[in-house]
């Protein structure tokens, strides 16, 4: 069967979007209009292999998750024990908070079915019969549409008992989250579904061993669980074909920030934001970039000379950075870097769940020596202890919240540190905030 699905490779499918193929036809969101374009097509291929084929043809495939840390999906799916008289879980993190992270939230209310689609495969391969949907409580259009979504699945015998006849019973069931940062961590979201406080949880033991009720669990990102149809449907050669070999596939980018156009490009792993920008109609007119950030505000920034990066983990991990939510958040040259990182700054010191001490102290006397910089009243030895305060949070955290809080320290300091300085010396902000469109 798996040379079966390699021979329909076609080079028309090859160029095509996947994931935003049909975004902007009428109700794209509907079952009708999924199944016109290979919806549950891929579920019926996944039902006819068996389920441990199933995990190693999508470890064959080399998807990596999309939800930041690139970990290899197959492999997770693989670390589910078997015959062990335990419930599996899977837990679909869609809890997108990221700054400047902007596509999973817009994937599930366009195309919910491909979610949903991708947890019946997910499900059917780690022996799963009971699935949640972790979405960001605030988005409620997006709720609602996913409960219609799931509605129309359960009619459709896409879930409940006996799935297409397989004998696979699942239970899909929503959760919508009250809205902290935190909870997009994956323990600290178990927590949270669970009833608890969502506070992240020690690790190891991994989701996969002590999870969801101390079970074995996968907790994987929206748009991984998502592009696994269009994988077993259209072939892991076919997928392989995109991106570089430690990379492959397409995935969404976000873009934001001064450009001309803002929003999601799907576009293979490794292209390069120079040509994003080409694409989506560059920067906004009469203005350059200054800094931009390859996967949302916790990853080091990058600047001008970084335009020709490949967006995959390899090339921006080389370059210094990491390619985590691939939210390329793009700043022109009114931006003053330091409001920027104080904004950033004083979101992580808000979201800061205050479990450990590095982080929760950390980053509150990071936004006071920021606040003061800004506003003139810094001096030369602050930043050193900004540095120090940084250099005490990243590694020395609990969780990955703290890393991310350090990096635009760590990153704005290396490229921009005559900036910070300027700030002291001339006593105040050199930049004209009427000219910028990002500070209003
Ligand atoms: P991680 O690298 O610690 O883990 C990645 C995944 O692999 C987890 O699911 C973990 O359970 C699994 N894993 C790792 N080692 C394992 C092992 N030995 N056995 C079994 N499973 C194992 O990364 P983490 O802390 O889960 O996520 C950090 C990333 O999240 C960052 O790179 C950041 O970009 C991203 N992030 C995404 C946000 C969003 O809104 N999508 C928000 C904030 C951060
Ligand atoms: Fe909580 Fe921050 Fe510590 Fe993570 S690093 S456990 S968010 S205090």
């Amino acid at each position: 069967l798996a040379a079966e699905i390699d021979n329909e490779t076609s080079p028309e499918k090859l160029l095509s979007p996947v994931l935003s193929a049909f975004w902007d036809e009428e109700k794209p969101w509907t079952l009708e209009t999924y199944r016109r374009h290979e919806g549950y097509e891929g579920l019926r291929k996944a039902l006819a292999m068996a389920p441990d084929d199933l995990i190693a043809y999508v470890k064959d495939a080399g998807l990596r998750g999309r939800g930041g840390a690139g970990f290899p999906t197959g492999m997770k799916w693989q670390f589910i024990p078997q015959g062990d008289g335990k419930p599996h879980y899977l837990v679909v993190n869609a809890d997108e908070s990221e700054p400047g992270t902007c596509k999973d939230i817009p994937l599930l209310f366009a195309n919910p079915h491909s979610l949903i689609e991708g947890i019946v495969i997910a499900c059917y391969a780690i022996r799963s019969s009971h699935a949640f949907i972790y979405l960001r409580g605030e988005v409620v259009p997006v709720l609602r549409r996913l409960h219609e979504a799931v509605r129309e699945a359960y009619a459709a015998g896409y879930l409940g008992k006996n799935v297409l006849g397989s004998g696979l019973d699942l239970e899909l069931t929503v959760h919508a989250g009250a809205g902290a940062y935190i909870c997009g961590e994956e323990t600290a979201l178990l927590d949270s579904l669970e009833g608890r406080r969502g506070q992240p949880r020690l690790r190891p033991p991994f989701p996969a061993v002590a999870g969801l009720y101390a079970c074995p669990t996968v907790v994987n990102n929206v748009e991984s669980i998502a592009s696994v149809p269009a994988i077993l449907n259209r072939g892991k050669d076919w997928f392989k074909s995109m991106g570089s070999e430690k990379s492959p596939g397409f995935t969404l980018y976000s873009l934001s920030g001064h450009v001309t156009n803002p929003g999601q490009y799907e576009a293979p792993l490794g292209i390069t934001l120079r040509q994003l920008l080409d694409m989506s109609g560059g920067m906004r007119a009469g203005h350059r970039l200054k800094f931009w950030t390859p996967g949302g505000s916790s990853t080091p920034m990058f600047t001008d000379e970084h335009l020709d990066v490949p967006l995959d983990y390899e090339g921006v991990g080389a370059a210094g950075s990491m390619l985590g939510t691939k939210a390329l958040q793009c700043f022109d040259e009114t931006t003053c870097v330091v409001r920027a990182v104080t904004r950033w700054t004083e979101f992580y010191a808000h979201e800061s769940c205050g479990k450990c001490t590095p982080c929760r102290e950390g980053t509150y006397w990071l936004v006071q020596l920021l606040r003061d910089i800004e506003a003139g009243k810094g001096s030369m030895g602050d930043l050193d202890k900004l540095n120090d305060i940084a250099d005490n949070i990243n590694g020395k955290s609990f969780c990955a919240l703290g890393d991310g809080a350090a990096s635009p320290i760590f990153s704005s300091l290396k490229y921009f540190r005559a900036e910070y300085e300027q700030h002291i010396t001339g006593r105040g902000c050199p930049f004209d905030p009427a000219k910028s469109t990002l500070w209003a």
